[in-house]
């Protein structure tokens, strides 16, 4: 029934597959960059708190009876966190991303996208009825520019705190840029949410901006926290509107029980070990420098080499030596790189190896 399609792909040398692969491998590809997705104890605390409760299951949609007590105090715990007026939990990245930006653009709005920010982002556009515009990425002037030349009612914007294949930082002058123009800024925290700032708690924090009535923060489980979902953030105003016109938030059931629970306890482990996450943190980072040069701002180190063949070859070759590491290439970036995430729970010397082979 695809046949054509399938053929398409393969003659295009963009057939992707899936691999189960050996847990003897040194994992320095997922996003698992603190390692609490091999923490037993958290997975054991998530698991006995789920025990004490009648329901271990949402059962239904958040709006009918699938919000569980776990959910709501793990809303509580990450607003006082992160400064924000409410938190709202959300099935997965993908859906939040949808839920934002489908129901947040409406008529006589403009979505502008960075033009780095995820296909989730990308494809939630596509259902938004105002207009979409990208800016460069990054590039401060570029969105400016935007801002004052269209007509607009609201204007929203979305940057990702840590971009997921070149690592970089969003740039802090765009937050600037959204306050002049009274505009409405998403900032995705997938990646940055648990591996930036003196509280590991993502790009407010390393900033240290204080969240405001037009800041939106969202920030997905499966990375960082060990878990999966994810939830967005923002002032009571937004909450109450995203719980009432946000179909992904309406008409899905309720996330799971037992990873928002896995996730509350991935939060607290992070705060309490915050000080030897961040050593860590500066150590790896030191041996990044001495050893390609250039100063490692986020937990996904990125080397470009441009040649599809070359990444595949030195994925290959990371493979034999017991390395897992990330070989992307084009359409996914615009020109072939090794993507490595500097996962903290890894040991030093399989750093120092993993280096030696570049
Ligand atoms: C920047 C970014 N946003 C959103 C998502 C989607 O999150 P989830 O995996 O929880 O659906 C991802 C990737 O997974 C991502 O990298």
């Amino acid at each position: 029934m695809y046949k054509k399609e399938l053929t398409a792909i393969k003659k295009a040398n963009r057939l992707r597959n899936r691999e189960v692969f050996s847990d003897d491998l040194v994992d320095f590809a997922s996003n698992d960059y603190l390692g609490l997705s091999e923490n037993k104890e958290l997975l054991k605390c998530a698991y006995e708190r789920v025990l004490r409760y009648k329901y271990h299951s949402p059962k239904a949609s958040m709006l009918v009876n699938g919000y569980h007590q776990i959910h709501k105090e793990f809303e509580l715990y990450m607003s006082e966190l992160c400064g924000f007026e409410e938190s709202l939990v959300v099935g997965s990245g993908y859906l939040a991303n949808i839920a934002l930006i489908e129901s947040m653009v409406r008529r006589d709005d403009i979505l502008l996208l960075d033009s780095e920010f995820h296909a989730s982002g990308v494809m939630a556009s596509k259902l938004a009825k105002g207009r979409t515009y990208n800016f460069s990425h990054n590039d401060e002037k570029d969105l400016e520019n935007l801002l004052k030349s269209l007509k607009y009612k609201r204007a929203i914007i979305c940057v990702e705190g840590v971009y997921s294949m070149e690592g970089d930082l969003v740039n802090p002058k765009i937050f600037e840029v959204v306050d002049k123009y009274d505009a409405i800024l998403i900032v995705d925290e997938a990646h940055s949410s648990g591996s930036v700032g003196e509280n590991l708690l993502g790009v407010f924090d390393l900033y240290d901006i204080k969240p405001k009535k037009n800041h939106i923060k969202m920030a997905t489980l499966g990375k960082a926290v060990g878990s999966y979902g994810a939830y967005i953030q923002g002032s009571h105003e937004i909450i109450e509107y995203l719980i009432n016109r946000a179909k992904s938030v309406i008409y899905s059931t309720a996330p799971s029980v037992f990873d928002i629970a896995l996730a509350h306890e991935g939060y607290k482990y992070i705060q309490e070990n915050r000080e030897s996450f961040l050593q860590k943190k500066d150590e790896i980072f030191t041996l990044v420098e001495k050893k390609f040069g250039f100063i490692q701002k986020s937990l996904i180190l990125k080397l470009e080499y441009g040649d599809n063949q070359k990444v595949i070859d030195l994925k290959e070759l990371a493979l034999r030596e017991g390395f897992l590491i990330g070989a992307i290439r084009p359409p996914t970036v615009k020109s072939a790189i090794v993507r490595i995430i500097l996962r903290l729970s890894c040991e030093r010397e399989d750093f120092e190896k993993l280096f030696s082979i570049f």
